[in-house]
């Protein structure tokens, strides 16, 4: 198992690009599903999420083929095709690894008429159930069955009716897969309280690329005309506004200056503001993001929401460049139960953290100090390396494939600003 070692107190200047969105990525692999044609997608990040998913299409008959990197892009192009579905399953024993494998669900009701997906299960941010992606469904027309830990889904004669999903809560998976579902209905799919990520958007562009009718993008009320056939695409997957953020706070905590490349400042208001408030210097250009920061940051008042809100995917970095704050800070994580696993592995580190429900109260320490700790999850795992970057002595990061999940090279992109990580493998 590898495990990165860092040695806080180095600013951090320089360049760092940043990779194709893991969010956005992992929810435009399935739509080659939903056509017989080639899709090819571009910029996609080199993570274990992206290639675990090509294992899964693989799996389901689509077939995918990496073809290199284009010189504008940072990540990879792949062409997928999938000429016929040769299964409609996603088992227990993928989904179980990667959650984001039930959007197959979607796209392969639509092409295939049914679909049969293993109930994914919680994890270590939540229980994260999937009622709402099956109402979804079924609000469009599908019969739906649930037995022995898989969910079977089933469109009569073969393309769904149509209808009206109101969602109590926003979703973003429940709204990707009741879009690519709605891509193949025979009448017109409406999705009230729609997620509004900059990944939805992406996932919207896409669809319409590959033929589908969509109104309200980037709005609360989507409304979806299915059409008989997709056609294949080319595509190129958005900046990860989470990586970009991440970075971001490491700067703000280490101090330095440096220039996020591809970031897109149009899709992370609520964060550039966070950071801005907190004292960072943030200046926005046509081809990235430059953040400089210098000295104590002050504290904030953050609380999750979805998008355009504060987004949950950033709290535990913000958390972490806060340990050193001038005051107190309090973060409320509002759309996960259990989003706070990364507390007690920084209070390892001499953090002051209190959590109470859903509230953290952080208070500003002069001095955080290297240590051995844990990763729990991917977001937690980025706050133990930025804490890090700012402790004195060494801080050691157990079970880093939780980060090689959500981030492209880590260390190399902080080695490169001059950060002194660097991975040890236990062979
Ligand atoms: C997506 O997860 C992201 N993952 C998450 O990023 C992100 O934190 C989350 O959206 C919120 O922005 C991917 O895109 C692969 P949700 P998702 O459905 O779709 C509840 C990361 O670190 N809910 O918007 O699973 C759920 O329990 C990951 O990159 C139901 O109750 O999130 C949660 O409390 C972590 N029933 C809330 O809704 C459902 O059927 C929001 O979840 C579905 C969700």
């Amino acid at each position: 198992m590898d495990r990165i070692l860092i040695r806080g107190g180095n600013r951090l200047n320089g360049t760092i690009p940043i990779s194709g969105a893991k969010n956005s990525a992992l929810t435009l692999l399935p739509c080659a599903l939903l056509t017989d044609e080639p899709l090819t997608l571009r910029n996609l990040p080199r993570l274990a999420d992206v290639d675990s998913f090509g294992h899964l299409l693989n799996q389901l008959g689509c077939s995918t083929m990496i073809e290199g990197t284009r010189p504008e892009d940072f990540g990879r192009v792949m062409t997928m095709r999938a000429g016929s579905v040769s299964a409609t399953i996603a088992p227990y024993d993928i989904v179980r690894k990667m959650r984001a494998s039930i959007l197959v669900l979607g796209p392969l009701l639509a092409r295939a008429g049914e679909a049969k997906v293993s109930l994914p299960g919680g994890c270590a941010i939540g229980n994260r159930p999937i009622d709402l992606h099956l109402k979804a469904l079924e609000a469009f027309g599908a019969e739906m069955e649930t037995e022995s830990g898989y969910v079977t889904a089933r469109a009569k004669g073969g393309r769904l009716p149509g209808g009206t999903m109101i969602f109590p809560v926003v979703s973003v998976g429940a709204t990707e897969n009741a879009l690519m579902a709605a891509s193949r209905a025979k009448g017109t799919c409406i999705i009230e309280n729609a997620a509004r990520e900059p990944e939805i958007v992406d996932l919207c562009k896409l669809l319409v690329a590959m033929g589908v009718h969509i109104d309200g993008i980037g709005t609360e009320t989507l409304t979806i005309e299915g059409v008989d056939r997709l056609h294949g695409a080319t595509y190129r997957v958005m900046a990860d506004r989470i990586e970009a953020g991440s970075y971001a706070c490491a700067v703000g905590i280490a101090g330095g200056s440096v220039d996020l490349l591809g970031a897109d400042a149009s899709e992370m208001a609520a964060t550039l503001d966070a950071l801005r408030q907190a004292g960072v210097q943030v200046e926005e250009h046509k081809k990235g993001i430059k953040v400089s920061a210098d000295g104590p940051l002050g504290p904030l008042t953050l609380s999750t929401a979805p998008y355009p809100g504060f987004a949950t995917d950033m709290q535990a970095q913000f958390m972490a460049m806060l340990l050193k704050a001038d005051g107190a800070s309090v973060l409320t994580e509002t759309i996960f139960e259990n989003r706070y696993m990364h507390v007690p592995e920084l209070m390892r580190m001499g953090a002051d953290i209190q959590v109470k429900g859903r509230t953290a109260v952080v208070r500003g320490v002069d001095r955080l100090a290297g240590a051995p700790v844990m990763a729990t999850d991917l977001r937690a795992s980025m706050s133990l390396i930025i804490a890090g970057l700012a402790a004195e002595g060494e801080t050691q990061v157990n079970r880093v494939y939780h980060l090689d999940r959500g981030y492209e090279r880590l260390e190399e992109k902080l080695q490169a600003v001059g950060a002194d990580i660097e991975r040890v493998s236990d062979g």
